[in-house]
């Protein structure tokens, strides 16, 4: 045992602790636990439950959210909490119980009933983020029996989804709310009684604690419905099983009893609420129904209820019968151990009370149990790290590559952690996590005087924006002040209200500090001595006449750090001031205070013409040197002072409304700036036509049947990549990437990491016996860096090791030395330089001089529209195992191209491509950036288990993956549009240049997608466009969903909407003049068929009543100057097929067993999008059997060769036609067997054929016909077909700080005759989310050297939980039918996405009204993302005229538009 005394002092140990936690109720004991491992770690690798997953290590994504549940001795409670395990250090988990994902609920023993939930409202899709997502609800359910919507909203602020745009999720759980049920005031949970309580709330009293935790838990079972109810009793048995020795079985009798009881009474109130459609109900209701008569059996004594318990899960598992049509899934009443109640053993203060010390391989953990201990250790240790929450340190480790030896837990100090009201204030121990501090101050809030608790209101207010509650269970207030953030979100209230902190070191009296203008001494250092510790801090009251404010400013408003902050407090008498602190976060190096503002507003009237000096004071008071870290330095300024105008507004408003006059008011106009963002939450329908009346139950094919990998995605059982149980000897490998973005090669030195602990080998170009060149297109990209790099995040070389600590470790240790070259990074640069790769293509159509000639106005514009990092939760991940004979590989690879993994690591490696097989099981997630890119990653995989003759794996951390694998194109657009007065467009000149990166990659068919985009959906006679490959030292650019189509549509619409401006006309009528007819030629020849455009339109405009809406938002801007509404309808046609025709072919082989059972295998891979789930309903009805008879494994490269990638949504279309195809043969294979025996079943005709020597295995082909465009001529089919669809978006804007929200969005959608509506659904409102993300939100930031910074969640923002359209509804076009792919169908996958452009043009709609104001053009240059920068600085008033952009190329900006 490696437990060690502590050092030199009075308190040191003499015995040994060994970690002791508790994982799902089982006990873990560590003797030597390493301090730098994190639970994360520990679970996946020791204990090998791999359902909570690692999506980003920096606690920003969700993936890893277990929960900790914690025993409170004083309270004799236990505490509940959702925590991210990427964070936790095992080492804080002593005496605590942590409950993952398989905890609650197992396929085998049974799903929890959030798990079901999830999985059935279609809430998950890739499923990587699902377990943390069911990890967030349970815990919220375990601390709150009936939480309310909004609880449950805030319980996922910490959470990401990327795949479903989150609203089947909210909706789904709300079934577990209070006041949301369909059934109204019928909901169950407002009908039941136990102990005349209401059930919410019940707690039955005078039996043993454990068994009290265990009623609780059955009567919030109860209250779901019957089936959980049994499992309550299931659950008790258990619990009675374990404890037996402890406890009478009166005690059970009595509670099985009371429960029996409370579900007979409530058992007619038990209904199931939220289904989307008729056919979702009727299965609902059957199941109830069988529910309901199981109830009838129910046992009523201990003695029955033990011999009923082996029978009562046989029941309930033929009972019940899922929505996947006669499909049994094996879902059984919820198990004992998914709801593992707190183990008795961790009932007790001993953990509490011991003091540890752990030793690891590089670093020593202690955790002191007194002030005194700390501080003697913390005299030994002067620059040992504190930890409390570990959410500062533990991202340091992780991603700054910091090294702490020594770490001391400062956790179980009693001064630390104490709470004390007093006379000047609250102190709160430093320790009090950011969830303690938000009750502690609601509760002060709730009791108070209101004039007192200002301040307490702020930090309140404030807390509900920073980070999610994984987060902020866990950090400490302590933490947050001493990491000296420039950007903390507590700083600058603490130091406007002047808090006090104090401080000890060892033999001193505690000191107490004003945290003011000279606490904090330079970038995160504070006047804290390195021997002192924090040991509390008192929040002081406010005064009668004091106001104090709290603002913040982010990208996004959930979960992520603030641009600028503030805290503003004032003291007036009357109307005069005589105190006030100013205190700004995000404006320099450290949270400052506005001084000199400050000094000169004593004793000055608070009315306008003070306001009007302050602007300039602050503007002065802040300064910020153009290209400061960080960037966007005007609008920084600018918020600095829109933050002290709106709190300005504030206090005057106060004044008015309390009549102190001071000869200013604030005009109506203006009363909504001061309203702070309100979260609302979402509403939504989803429309879809459900199948004909006669179609047989069995045939699945357009219903809503969930994703068939949901339950294993829900429980955690799913298998990706990195979840695969290690082979014997299997290695992990890390990369060298490169850190300059052009540069020659001079030395690649990996000697040091050789000797580094665990590392096996070194490999780089040297290493590959076969090629080194490779690209899908053009070969003109290196697998590993030979004599020069030409991005940042180039492959260098890679290092394998026996840990992935070790192996990144040393990774880092390989010494690189480089020659600089001079560096090409943006479209501009690169067309300065001529840097372009290829010719240009261009398509041209009628005559454009005449266009122009015939034209009344012509208008001239530029936009641009940023790339976007595709963050699939699941990283690149890739296992090598080498076979031992003939060369032989077997990868498993997170790919959508398996078929080209295949040809380049045998190409890679000098071997033939039947020698190497790939699979592909499932992705978390894809979007196009595992179509190519994930080949990078494959290859040294596989050179080194080549090499070594060892399985090899990788998975990407999430930095890495960002760093280097590429992004969607950065697109710059140059227009010249000539049209009529009444806005008819004659002519367009349009320029096209995308950002490829370092080598071509897909770029030119990327390019092309957006040449035959750029019309969007309008009719334009005489037009051209030439497209430009920009060539530049970033990471090669990819396919990402859209492939293009986006940034084609993008600036269609931004000319449309200049139209509209220059002609003073409503875009939506702009958009209708000119919008695309049945049998139109596009510009690129191809003749519009069964074009729905119109339908599309006209279903969106009634139904979201645009135009009705359009008048009310009209009627808001003209009553609100600070706020501004927009509304916006646009419409989208996206082309269906691969570009390239020789990608348009796909592959099936369908294999039927003796036993009638049928394996399906065909060449698209499942990322999420549900495509085996179509697959399998195409073959249900081709076979015409059931479901339940049908198989799809994976996805291999020895079952179907040659395949296309799995892409340009054109997956379902070719893969379903080739599994029709073959379904087809097999059933004329059969069909004599079945004349012979008419009322036979399917087993018994295959058996027949069987025997009659019939192959019951087919292998099709599909090839689209009639395809094939040269752009030589402009002439041929390009598209199969199109899918057509329309979106309306309201928003609103605050014109002060650049926030928005999306009120409202309706989207109409063209999928033909769907082939599963709950899918196509999930897909439109998935591609819209990450839509809105491209154009409102994520903002990659890039230096002017090439250095990306945002590399993670926490830097690059995806839409979040909050972001969802307030009111979100998707309907699905009726009587839409597609003679061109499979079962009338349409693709899906990219189509949509482009519809979130209706946010975005809503917001330049509303941008246009505050620039209508401020008498501003109303033509302007929006580029996308709309960020709140741009928002707000496109709201110019005279605010930002303060603040001019410097003129371009007059300084260094700190990141560059790529
Ligand atoms: C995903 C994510 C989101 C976040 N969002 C926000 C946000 O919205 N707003 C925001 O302001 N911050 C945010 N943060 C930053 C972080 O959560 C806070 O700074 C947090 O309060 C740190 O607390 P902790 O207990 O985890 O600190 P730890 O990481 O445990 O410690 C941080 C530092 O404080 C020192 N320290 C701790 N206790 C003491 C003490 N008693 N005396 C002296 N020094 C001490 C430690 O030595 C260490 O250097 C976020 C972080 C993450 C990972
Ligand atoms: S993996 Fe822990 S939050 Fe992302
Ligand atoms: S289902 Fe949420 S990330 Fe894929």
């Amino acid at each position: 045992m490696d437990v060690k005394s502590g050092p030199d002092m009075d308190c040191s140990i003499q015995e040994t602790t060994a970690l002791t936690f508790y994982v799902n109720g089982k006990k873990v004991v560590v003797p030597n636990p390493d301090p730098e491992t994190t639970l994360l770690h520990f679970l996946r690798t020791n204990l090998r439950l791999t359902g909570t997953k690692l999506g980003c290590g920096e606690g920003g994504c969700g993936a890893c959210t277990v929960m900790i549940s914690k025993y409170n001795p004083s309270t004799n409670q236990v505490k509940h909490l959702s925590v991210n395990a990427c964070l936790a250090p095992i080492c804080s988990l002593h005496g605590l119980a942590v409950t993952t994902v398989e905890g609650i609920g197992s396929i085998k023993q049974g799903l929890h009933p959030i798990q079901e939930k999830i999985a059935k409202s279609h809430g998950s899709q890739c499923g990587f983020c699902t377990p943390g997502i069911v990890m967030s609800m349970y815990t919220l359910l375990r601390n709150i029996q009936n939480p309310t919507v909004e609880d449950m909203e805030s319980a996922f602020e910490g959470n990401l989804c990327r795949c479903t745009g989150y609203r089947p999720i909210i909706e789904g759980f709300k079934d577990f709310t209070k006041g949301s049920c369909a059934m109204g005031k019928d909901c169950c949970r407002n009908q039941t009684k136990l102990n005349n309580n209401d059930c919410g709330q019940t707690v039955v009293n005078g039996y043993d604690s454990d068994v009290q935790e265990c009623v609780e838990a059955a009567v919030r079972f109860r209250v779901f419905c019957v089936h959980a109810f049994l499992s309550s009793v299931r659950h008790l048995l258990y619990q009675w099983k374990l404890f037996r020795e402890q406890l009478s079985s009166n005690y059970f009798t009595s509670v099985i009893e009371e429960l029996v009881r409370v579900a007979n009474a409530s058992l007619n109130a038990i209904r199931g609420p939220i289904y989307v459609s008729k056919p979702e109900r009727d299965l609902r209701d059957r199941c109830l129904a069988e529910r309901m008569q199981s109830r009838l059996a129910l046992p009523n004594t201990l003695a029955s209820i033990i011999a009923d318990e082996p029978d009562l899960s046989r029941r309930k598992k033929a009972n019940c019968v899922m929505q996947n049509g006669d499909q049994q899934t094996d879902l059984l009443p919820t198990d004992s151990t998914q709801d593992p109640i707190f183990p008795p053993q961790l009932r007790t203060r001993v953990f509490d009370d011991q003091y540890l010390y752990y030793k690891g391989e590089r670093s020593v953990w202690y955790r002191p149990t007194s002030l005194d201990q700390l501080l003697e250790l913390k005299a030994v240790h002067p620059t040992a790290r504190l930890i409390i929450g570990n959410t500062e340190v533990g991202v340091e480790i992780k991603l700054k590559n910091m090294h702490y030896p020594v770490m001391i837990a400062v956790t179980h100090i009693p001064e630390l952690q104490r709470v004390v009201s007093n006379a000047d204030g609250i102190t709160i121990g430093a320790s009090v996590t950011l969830a303690q501090l938000d009750q502690t101050l609601r509760a002060a809030i709730s009791t108070l005087p209101e004039h007192q608790t200002g301040v307490f209101r702020a930090i309140v207010e404030m807390l509900r924006w920073f980070a999610g509650h994984q987060i902020r269970n866990v950090a400490a207030i302590g933490g947050n002040i001493m990491t000296a953030s420039p950007i903390s979100d507590l700083n600058p209230l603490f130091m406007a209200a002047g808090v006090m902190l104090h401080v000890a070191s060892k033999g001193v009296e505690i000191r107490t500090l004003k945290m003011d203008e000279n606490f904090f001494l330079g970038y995160r250092k504070t006047a804290v001595d390195s021997s002192e510790v924090l040991v509390s801090l008192t929040i002081p009251y406010t005064q009668q006449n004091e106001y104090f404010y709290g603002y913040k400013q982010a990208y996004r408003r959930e979960d992520d750090i603030a641009i600028v902050n503030a805290g503003i407090r004032v003291l007036l008498e009357d109307s005069t001031i005589r105190d006030m602190s100013l205190a700004f976060g995000g404006m320099a190096p450290t949270t400052v205070m506005a001084l000199n503002a400050m000094k000169q507003t004593i004793g000055r009237k608070w009315n306008d013409s003070f306001l009007n000096d302050m602007t300039g004071l602050l503007a002065d008071d802040l300064p910020l040197a153009v290209g400061s870290p960080g960037g966007m330095t005007e609008y920084r300024r600018t918020l600095c002072v829109s933050f002290f105008f709106k709190f300005y507004l504030t206090v005057q408003l106060s004044l008015n409304k309390q009549h102190i006059t001071n000869g200013s008011k604030v005009p109506s106009s203006y009363r909504s700036a001061t309203d702070s963002f309100q979260k609302e939450s979402i509403k939504s329908a989803q429309i879809f036509e459900e199948v004909a009346p006669g179609q047989p139950v069995e045939d699945t094919l357009g219903r809503p049947l969930n994703h068939l990998s949901a339950y294993k995605q829900a429980t955690g059982e799913a298998i990706y990549v990195d979840d695969i149980p290690p082979y014997k000897d299997e290695l992990i490998l890390a990369f060298v990437f490169s850190t300059k973005s052009h540069a020659k090669l001079i030395n690649v030195d990996p000697s040091v990491s050789l000797t580094m602990p665990g590392v096996v080998d070194f490999i780089s170009f040297k290493d590959i016996p076969g090629q080194n060149m490779w690209g899908p297109i053009e070969h003109d990209e290196e697998f590993m860096a030979s004599e020069k790099v030409v991005c940042m995040g180039q492959i260098v070389g890679a290092v394998i090791a026996d840990s992935q600590t070790h192996a990144q470790r040393a990774a880092k240790a390989v010494q690189v030395k480089y020659e600089d070259l001079s560096p090409i990074i943006t479209i501009k640069e690169a067309i300065a330089a001529k840097s372009y790769h290829g010719e240009p293509r261009v398509i041209e159509r009628g005559n454009l001089r005449e266009g122009f000639e015939m034209s009344d106005h012509i208008i001239e514009g530029e936009v641009h529209i940023g790339g976007q990092e595709h963050f699939y939760l699941e990283t690149n991940a890739a296992l090598a195992v080498p076979k031992y004979e003939d060369g032989e590989m077997e990868m498993f690879v997170s790919t959508q191209n398996p078929a080209e993994t295949q040809m380049m690591v045998a190409r890679a490696l000098g071997i033939a491509e039947n020698k190497i097989v790939i699979r592909v099981k499932r992705m978390g997630g894809g979007f196009g950036g595992k179509e190519t890119r994930s080949v990078i990653y494959s290859i040294p995989v596989a050179v080194a288990a080549e090499k070594l003759g060892r399985p090899v794996k990788c998975m990407l951390d999430r930095d890495e993956d960002m760093l280097s694998s590429g992004c969607r194109h950065p697109f710059y657009g140059k227009f010249k549009v000539g049209f009529t007065k009444d806005a008819r467009i004659l002519a367009l000149d349009l320029e096209l240049y995308s950002n490829i990166g370092c080598s071509l990659d897909l770029s030119r068919p990327v390019m092309e997608r957006a040449m035959f985009h750029c019309d969007g959906c309008y009719k334009i006679p005489n037009m051209r466009v030439t497209g430009r490959l920009c060539r530049t030292n970033i990471p090669s650019n990819t396919a990402f969903r859209g492939f293009g189509g986006p940034q084609g549509n993008f600036v269609s619409e931004t000319y449309i909407a200049d139209i509209a401006a220059a002609l003073d006309m409503s875009p939506i009528k702009v958009r209708e003049v000119n919008m695309y007819s049945e049998g139109d030629l596009t510009h690129f020849n191809q003749k519009l068929e069964n074009c729905n455009i119109r339908r599309c339109w006209d279903e969106c405009l009634q139904s979201s009543e645009a135009n009705h809406r359009c008048c009310e938002v009209a009627i808001f801007n003209s009553e609100n100057r600070w706020k501004k509404r927009g509304i916006s309808v646009i419409p989208v046609k996206f082309g269906i097929s691969f570009t390239a025709k020789f990608m348009n072919q796909a592959g099936a082989l369908v294999m039927i067993y003796r036993d009638g059972s049928v394996l399906i295998a065909h060449g698209g891979t499942e990322m999420g999008q549900g495509l085996h789930t179509k697959m399998t309903q195409v073959a249900c009805r081709a076979l015409n059997i059931s479901m339940s008879k049908i198989h799809i494994s994976e996805t291999s490269t020895n079952t179907i060769p040659n395949t296309s990638p799995t892409a340009a949504s054109a997956s379902s279309d070719l893969n379903g036609m080739a599994i029709k195809n073959a379904c087809e043969i097999l059933l004329e294979r059969i069909e004599p067997y079945r004349s012979q025996n008419p009322k036979g079943t399917w087993e018994e005709w295959v058996t027949a054929a069987y025997f009659d020597r019939v192959s019951l295995s087919v292998s099709t082909f599909y090839k689209t016909p009639d395809l094939g465009y040269d752009f030589e001529t402009n002439d041929g089919r390009v598209f199969n077909y199109f899918t057509f669809g329309a979106a309306c978006s309201e928003v609103e804007i605050d014109c002060l700080t650049g926030d928005h929200k999306v009120l409202r969005t309706d989207i109409v959608m063209d999928v033909g005759t769907s082939l599963n509506p709950a899918i196509d659904i999930g897909q439109i409102e998935g591609a819209f989310t990450q839509g809105y993300g491209l154009m409102m939100m994520e903002q990659q930031k890039v230096s002017p050297d090439g250095f990306l910074f945002t590399r993670g969640p926490g830097a690059y923002k995806i839409p979040g939980f909050g972001d969802v359209p307030i009111e979100f509804n998707v309907s699905l076009l009726r009587s839409s039918f597609n003679s061109r792919a499979v079962y009338s169908s349409k693709a899906i996958g990219e189509p949509p996405l482009f519809l979130a452009a209706s946010v975005f043009f809503a917001v330049k709609e509303a941008i246009r009204s505050a620039r209508g104001d401020a008498e501003k053009s109303r033509i302007f240059q929006l580029n996308s993302p709309a960020t709140p920068e741009r928002i707000r600085m496109a709201c110019e008033d005279q605010f930002t005229k303060q603040f001019p952009l410097p003129e371009e190329g007059s300084f260094k900006p700190w990141f560059v538009e790529l």
